[in-house]
């Protein structure tokens, strides 16, 4: 079988060789360049519609947007030239026209990427001088709030991930231009198994965890290891505490683009609002019966006896299994 040919391209003067097929910005992230990005993922199609990623292409008329951008052999691309700067500056100026700019208040605050982003490509002040448009809120169920629609940069990575990973539709955008908005079927909640993944991947504060909306921020939570309650293979997860109680359930782990997490994870810890117990009394805790995961006497600091972890009767297998929570 003959080998695959190779594409040879140079980003801001560094030569990378990608597959046939590859985007600029899969040779920019295999190269270890940031173009800045929002409606990208890596696990979801590409939808090119915040344009944040702008880059400069050698003999391009305009910049090009490196997520949806195909390499062909010999390109020169420039991520940090002044020409892509100005068009991310550009970008990110008409972003923030009609975001309400209200981090100190918002959820996603110290975790947001439009707030990482404006730091570093946003101006210092607005030269928009009209009215902003405001978004009424939306009610999508008990788990996902849309109170702050406003916010919505409309990268649609929400409904993206409802389509192409939960397989649920949950979530479409309808109008063009300022008049887009993110709504469910009318009449119906945003519930299903993956739904909290949406809050994850979302960008900015538009979608927001309902159970955990203004109870902490995210600076004052400690991140832990632990494993899922709800899966008999024991997946890894991250809890986040506060006070030594779980204030959140399981965000998606950026670094490991996981996305297919079940929302009855990331919500059933922060409902039942967990105690955290101290890894000491864990350390020496038994398997739990029903699952590979760590259990013990949910009540109790003490890690459970045998006899209490071989009966399940006792412990109340799917309860202990909640409570158990590892330190790293
Ligand atoms: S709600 Fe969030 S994820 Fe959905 S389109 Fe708006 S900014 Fe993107
Ligand atoms: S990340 Fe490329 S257009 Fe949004």
């Amino acid at each position: 079988m003959m080998a695959e040919k190779m594409l040879k391209i140079e980003i801001d003067g560094r030569p990378v060789e990608v597959p046939h097929g590859a985007t600029v910005m899969e040779a920019a992230n295999q190269l270890g360049v940031y173009v800045p990005h929002f409606c990208y993922h890596k696990k979801l199609s590409i939808a090119a519609n915040c344009r944040m990623c702008l880059v400069q292409v050698e003999k391009a008329p305009k910049p090009l947007p490196a997520c949806a951008t195909p390499v062909t052999d010999g390109m020169k691309v420039w991520t940090e030239s002044d020409y892509a700067r100005r068009a991310q500056r550009g970008v990110m100026e008409f972003l923030l026209i009609n975001h309400p700019l209200d981090c100190p208040i918002c959820d996603q605050g110290g975790e947001c990427q439009l707030q990482d982003l404006a730091v570093g490509y946003g101006g210092s002040a607005s030269r928009y001088e009209e009215a902003k448009r405001v978004v009424p809120h939306k009610t999508l169920g008990p788990l996902v709030a849309a109170e702050e629609m406003t916010r919505c940069i409309h990268c649609t990575r929400c409904v993206r991930f409802g389509q192409e990973i939960a397989g649920i539709m949950e979530l479409g955008m309808t109008g063009r231009g300022e008049h887009s908005e993110i709504l469910s079927f009318v009449g119906r909640s945003v519930d299903s198994e993956l739904s909290g993944n949406m809050i994850d991947i979302c960008p900015v504060g538009a979608l927001t965890s309902r159970p955990f909306r203004y109870t902490a921020r995210t600076w004052e939570l400690a991140r832990r290891k632990s494993v899922s309650p709800h899966c008999g293979l024991g997946s890894n997860l991250v809890v986040q505490t506060k006070h030594e109680r779980v204030m959140r359930g399981p965000a998606m782990m950026p670094s490991l683009m996981r996305l297919t997490r079940s929302s009855r994870t990331a919500f059933s810890l922060p409902m039942s609002r967990t105690d955290v117990t101290p890894a000491a009394t864990l350390s020496s805790a038994l398997p739990c019966p029903m699952c590979p995961c760590i259990s013990y006497m949910p009540g109790t600091s003490a890690p459970p006896s045998p006899s209490m972890t071989s009966s399940p009767s006792v412990i109340g297998p799917p309860v202990a299994c909640t409570l158990a929570i590892r330190l790293p």
